[in-house]
């Protein structure tokens, strides 16, 4: 998606319309494209949905979202899609370079498997300069288990020669305290990452740890799973639509529980069900072997085959 033009441009959007949309977090023409009326409608005085239609409808074609799109346009979009390295060469192989932007990839895996660890080295390694496989980024953090440690981070980061202040300067963490909090988060992170766009240090990915921990404790038993789902999807899709918007990489950490169904294979899966297994463009799952010793399955993927490799966990964080 190219930005050649302000929301101002955009017919039936003055300049107090444009402001109010800037406020509700909707800073350029690519925002506005892959909103929904309501979305519009909801925060903007004096607009109903059928204006909103129709400004979203411009706004779309300003931005070519939405409509077709020849093979080459995708092509060329896709030539923007960076690949940030997990720490760990076998990973970064199996899954066809590293940690994509443009995508949710989401590791799941029991408590212990490394899924904090591996975002916390990833938040790390986005800000490494180029040469080394990183994004020379800044990242956004989304807590929902309250695990994230600064001190960890400092020591990962430290182990890859960054400097403390620095990486922790250019991490942005929020926790989020239930499902609803956590969905407004993804509005704040799109007002953050506006701010730092033009600086030398754009927002190149946003982790969620965990995605799904307040889903699963707000909505308990079968009659409020329909609800659960839908605003997991919703989520989601603002998580997509981040990283469109900022070609930036999403990473997602998810629990599992277990099947008291399955007597044969691995009787745990991820929480979520059909709306996050079709959302997470890239699925890893985590598995704690000897010692320091992880294995990482790459279970989903739109391109690569399935398979396994083998990393490590330790004080230095992610390696071989
Ligand atoms: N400073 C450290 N040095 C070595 N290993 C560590 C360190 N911190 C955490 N780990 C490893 O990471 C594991 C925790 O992984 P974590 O990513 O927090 O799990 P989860 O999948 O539940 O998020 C610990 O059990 C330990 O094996
Ligand atoms: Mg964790």
């Amino acid at each position: 998606m190219t930005e050649t033009k302000s929301i101002e441009d955009l017919p039936g959007v003055g300049h107090s319309v444009a402001e109010k949309l800037r406020e509700a977090g909707f800073h350029n023409i690519e925002a506005v494209a892959v909103a929904s009326p309501g979305d519009l409608a909801g925060v903007i005085d004096g607009i109903g949905e059928s204006t909103a239609a129709k400004i979203i409808a411009a706004a779309r074609q300003a931005a070519n979202v939405g409509g077709f799109e020849t093979g080459s346009q995708i092509l060329e979009r896709r030539k923007l899609v960076g690949k940030l390295t997990t720490g760990s060469s076998s990973l970064d192989e199996l899954l066809g370079g590293g940690v994509e932007t443009q995508a949710i990839t989401e590791f799941y895996g029991e408590f212990g498997s490394g899924k904090t660890q591996m975002a916390l080295q990833l938040a790390v390694n986005a800000q490494l300069p180029k040469s080394k496989q990183g994004f020379e980024g800044s990242v956004i953090w989304i807590d929902s288990e309250n695990t994230f440690r600064p001190e960890r981070f400092v020591q990962i980061a430290e182990a890859r020669n960054l400097e403390p202040d620095e990486v922790l300067q250019n991490l942005h963490v929020a926790r989020a305290l239930n499902a609803n909090h956590q969905i407004l988060l993804v509005e704040k992170s799109l007002e953050k990452a506006q701010e730092l766009r033009e600086t030398d240090r754009p927002v190149r990915l946003l982790v969620v740890d965990s995605v799904t921990s307040h889903f699963r404790s707000e909505f308990l038993g079968r009659g409020t799973l329909a609800d659960r789902q839908q605003k997991l999807n919703k989520h989601l899709h603002d998580l997509i639509r981040f990283s469109d918007i900022h070609n930036a990489a999403i990473m997602v950490t998810n629990q599992v529980q277990s099947r008291p169904d399955v007597f044969f294979g691995d009787p745990t899966r991820p929480i979520g069900g059909h709306v996050m297994a079709h959302t997470a463009t890239f699925r890893i799952y985590l598995r704690k072997s000897k010692g320091e010793k992880r294995i990482a399955r790459l279970v989903d993927s739109p391109s690569l085959p399935e398979g396994e490799a083998v990393f490590s966990v330790s004080e230095a964080g992610i390696g071989d």
